[in-house]
């Protein structure tokens, strides 16, 4: 399989049921999206971000039929509630998909009539124990004291004539697959879980429904409804073009970065796959597993009774939108993570307020008391300027990585020994003269390059720290990895010191 391009970038968000509101385990994951979208753009790679909504299924009938509304009201009245958190965490998608729109029907109906004709979708009888929550059958021994193991409630046997997709012929294709591409699903431990699932034994899929009509219909038989995971999984592809306009979508695919929760490998890394081999498409580039945000142990959900506590915005009306997005970016990819209002607090007062924050405030006190406010050039030996180039390799490596707290640890690298380099040096009690200078210019350039590289987690306060070390007559846009290069703080600007960019809570 030739690589995609290396300027391309497709990061794709699960899409998000609409049975209820988005919670901060849905914002950790967009965020991160986001981050790494951010990250790309300021490569100067050719970047598509899409996140959106999972609008059929039972769930979401169930819902709806719950308040009193249609599916389609219910999907409208909470897709707008995704746009909303979304557009308040500052995420920069390029498109917002809704698996309710005509372009998505257009092009499950072609992706599965596809393997229809290849001859991979047959009719049978299924039987099961099924979770209306998971969306998903299971077997009598996955079930943990006869409930779903994942919502601790009791499951529904259901019998009905379904298609049925030929899973079981993709075994072999899969494990060729995962041998040629060792790293595209990670970490690796969520890797070996996907790999045993295939050991196991796959078994044919039931795809479609008789049982209800709020689904996208079977092309060539329409008392179907495709079953809610296969037309959802199939939105990747619409978006970017598929059933529309073929150049599109080879543009992007399969360029495509899956980030996903460790909840749903099973589609996402056997299902998916297989059925991308069976129409004919190369299955995804790269599949990025995260594990749950924990409050007391439990995993954070919209059914549980920790929601309201950590809405997204609460959290943001208490410590500001950067510093959710910084919180939860600091959280290790991979692992479960417990998320608590404290841990949030603690690390803003460590990173932002004593570390970010101090920074840039005492460079621009001593600027404005001993330079008249007017910000020196840096020196071109600065013992800084290795620490810039060790910390934007660390930083870039973390960000190709999709390890944004690798990432970030990284860039902070920077925060601390410049505040160390200033503890050292004591500007603050230095006459005015070239010594001086070299010491504050040094510090500003220092900012400089942290403005450019936190800006994927922090987008509003480095815009802000651009603006106050005096940038603004720049160009906004930086470019990677020129931007990050030593020296370039141009000296004489005027430099603002403003109120704290993050005060102490
Ligand atoms: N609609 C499906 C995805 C279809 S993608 C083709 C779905 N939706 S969901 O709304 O239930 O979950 C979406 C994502 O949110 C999943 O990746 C899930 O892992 C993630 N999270 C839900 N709760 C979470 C936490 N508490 N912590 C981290 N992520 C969590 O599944």
């Amino acid at each position: 399989m030739p690589p995609p391009a290396p300027d391309r970038f497709y990061v794709t968000t699960p899409i998000y049921y609409v049975n209820d509101v988005p919670h901060i385990g849905h914002a950790y994951n967009t965020v991160t999206c986001d981050a790494a979208a951010r990250w790309h753009r300021l490569l100067g790679d050719d970047v598509w971000f899409l996140t959106g909504t999972d609008e059929h299924g039972l769930k979401v009938q169930r819902a709806a039929e719950a308040n009193g509304r249609t599916p389609k009201e219910q999907a409208d009245i909470t897709s707008e509630r995704f746009k909303d958190t979304w557009r308040l965490l500052n995420v920069s998608h390029d498109d917002f998909i809704r698996t309710t729109e005509p372009r998505h029907y257009t092009s499950v109906q072609q992706f599965l009539q596809r393997v229809h004709d290849n001859g991979d979708i047959y009719l049978g009888t299924y039987e099961g124990l099924y979770c209306v929550s998971c969306e998903a059958y299971y077997n009598e021994d996955d079930l943990v004291d006869g409930n779903c193991p994942i919502h601790k409630r009791p499951v529904d046997f259901l019998s009905e004539e379904n298609y049925f997709f030929r899973l079981s012929k993709y075994t072999q294709p899969l494990f060729d697959w995962y041998e040629a591409n060792p790293e595209a699903v990670f970490p690796e431990g969520k890797r070996n879980e996907a790999l045993g699932l295939i050991r196991q034994g796959l078994q044919d899929i039931s795809i479609s429904r008789t049982s209800i009509t709020w689904g996208v219909p079977v092309p060539w038989d329409e008392k179907h409804v495709f079953y809610v995971w296969y037309d959802a999984l199939i939105n990747y592809a619409t978006a970017v073009g598929y059933g529309d306009d073929r150049s599109r979508f080879e543009q992007w695919w399969p360029a495509v970065h899956h980030v996903i929760g460790k909840d749903i490998i099973r589609f996402h890394c056997v299902y998916w796959p297989a059925m991308l081999l069976a129409a004919g498409e190369e299955p995804p580039h790269r599949i990025g597993v995260h594990g749950f945000l924990l409050a007391g142990g439990e995993k954070i959900s919209k059914s549980g009774l920790n929601t309201t506590q950590i809405s997204p915005q609460d959290l943001a009306d208490e410590v500001g939108v950067d510093a959710v997005r910084h919180h939860l970016l600091r959280n290790p990819f991979g692992p479960d993570g417990e998320f608590s209002f404290e841990g949030l607090v603690a690390r803003y007062n460590a990173d932002l307020a004593n570390n970010f924050g101090n920074l840039a405030s005492r460079v621009a006190t001593v600027v404005g008391k001993k330079c008249g406010g007017v910000g020196p050039a840096p020196a071109s030996d600065s013992p800084l300027a290795d620490v810039a180039r060790q910390v934007y390799d660390d930083t870039a490596q973390g960000w190709a990585d999709l390890q944004p707290a690798a990432a970030l640890d990284a860039t902070w690298r920077l925060i601390r020994e410049t505040n160390s380099y200033l503890e050292a040096n004591e500007p603050w009690k230095a006459e005015p003269g070239p010594a001086l200078d070299a010491v504050l210019g040094d510090a500003l350039e220092a900012l400089r390059i942290v403005a450019v590289l936190a800006s994927p987690a922090l987008p509003d306060a480095c815009d802000e720290l651009w603006r106050r070390i005096g940038l603004s007559g720049l160009p906004a846009e930086q470019r990677l990895p020129d931007a990050a290069a030593w020296g370039q703080y141009p000296g004489g600007l005027a430099v603002e010191k403003g109120e704290p960019l993050f005060p102490r809570k």
